[in-house]
């Protein structure tokens, strides 16, 4: 498949070279053309392009930008190049306004609602799929832990959409835990809070989550 990766940070580098590493073809998107010169040099077999053009590039869409620009960064990728695909969403509310407090970030959204909630009724055409939001972006292609296989959670409105997803999880070495629909991001989201803790009170950040039946 194509992607069109929305995002220039760790995150969006880690998933476009892991979905061309697995088979597909990636276009990463920022906001200022120049600022991945060396990195796409590094990375020859990932395009490179603005917003927009990431967008329309993709049958399906990867959102990789700070919470906060989100709705932002979905404006300018525009609508029209949203609409029908899906958007694996990785972003959490994160208020960069203020710090962890004994370790627990802030968010901008309460609990009984979500970003990619506000996100799937701004962009309504769009099926939004929240996954990858739950773990640091090391572990995210590929990962190799000691206790098996991570489980990544994810939820949506798209069945179709979420078969999408669980599939390229597949590719990447993950199990697939479907939550349901688009308001189990209330409860996905806040996984980013529980697995920052470690990593801000003791240094630890090599760790992912593992659904037990
Ligand atoms: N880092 C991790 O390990 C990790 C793990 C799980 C989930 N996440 C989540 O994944 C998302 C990406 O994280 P990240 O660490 O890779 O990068 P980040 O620093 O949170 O975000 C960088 C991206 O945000 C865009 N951006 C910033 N301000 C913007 C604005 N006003 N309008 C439009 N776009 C704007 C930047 O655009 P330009 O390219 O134009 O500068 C850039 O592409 C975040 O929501 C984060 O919470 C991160």
């Amino acid at each position: 498949m194509k992607f069109g990766v929305l995002g220039s940070g760790d995150v969006g580098k880690t998933l476009a070279t892991g979905l061309v590493k697995h088979g597909h073809e990636a276009m990463l998107g920022s906001r200022s053309s120049g600022k991945l010169d060396d990195w796409l040099r590094e990375n020859p077999r990932v395009k490179s392009g603005n917003f927009a053009q990431t967008a329309a590039f993709g049958d399906a869409v990867v959102l990789a930008v700070k919470g906060s620009a989100a709705p932002e960064a979905l404006r300018l990728a525009g609508a029209e190049n949203l609409a029908a695909k899906t958007i694996i969403d990785a972003t959490n509310p994160i208020d960069e306004s203020a710090a962890p407090v004994h370790g627990v970030l802030r968010f901008f959204t309460e609990t009984n609602d979500s970003l990619m909630e506000r996100l799937q009724r701004e962009f309504a055409n769009a099926h939004f799929v929240k996954a990858f939001n739950s773990v640091g972006s090391d572990f995210m292609v590929d990962p190799q832990f000691a206790g098996g296989k991570p489980t990544m959670f994810i939820c949506g409105n798209s069945n179709e959409a979420k078969q999408t997803v669980a599939g390229i999880l597949d590719q990447f070495g993950w199990e697939t835990a479907d939550m349901g629909r688009a308001e189990s991001a209330r409860a996905i989201e806040p996984l980013c809070l529980l697995w920052c803790i470690p990593g801000f009170l003791r240094n630890e950040w090599v760790h992912a989550f593992k659904l037990l039946h």
